[in-house]
């Protein structure tokens, strides 16, 4: 079959869109940080495995790309679960390194690690999420069911 230079390049964005279609949906296996992160299927009772028990332990937390989570071990060994977009403008928390607050890089706020509000502009606290370990398996309820 011969292809005229119009086809060819038809040909070849139909294959630039579908790849990068594809590349879109492929769960991340880490973030920008080099952190580890998941994108699991949302189970039907609306918790979504976002790492193993020895992965929090070894790393102090994990995170999770679809439901913006990030998990903690408090001092006491509760799991915490809570959203990292800050309630100002949304920029992604992380853990200062002390590991004793979550502190925005875009505007200062800063927040406790069971996300309660320490310091503006942001006025109210981190959403929480429930979270539970099941088989090795740390899950965090990402949506209502
Ligand atoms: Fe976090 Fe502004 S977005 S303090």
């Amino acid at each position: 079959m011969k292809m005229n230079r119009r086809r060819f390049v038809g040909w070849m964005s139909m294959s630039a869109i579908l790849t990068s279609m594809i590349g879109c949906n492929a769960p991340r296996e880490s973030n920008s940080e080099g952190e580890s992160t998941t994108s699991e299927a949302i189970r039907s009772d609306g918790f979504q495995v976002v790492g193993t028990v020895e992965e929090l332990d070894a790393k102090g937390k994990l995170t999770n790309n679809v439901a913006s989570a990030i998990v903690i071990r408090s001092a006491n060994n509760d799991l915490i679960a809570l959203d990292q977009r800050c309630p100002h403008q949304g920029c992604a928390v992380s853990l200062t390194e002390s590991g004793e607050r979550l502190a925005c890089p875009c505007h200062g706020s800063e927040f406790t690690i069971r996300g309660e509000l320490l310091q503006g502009p942001a006025t109210t606290p981190l959403t929480t999420y429930e979270v539970k370990t099941e088989d090795n398996q740390v899950l965090v309820k990402v949506s209502q069911s």
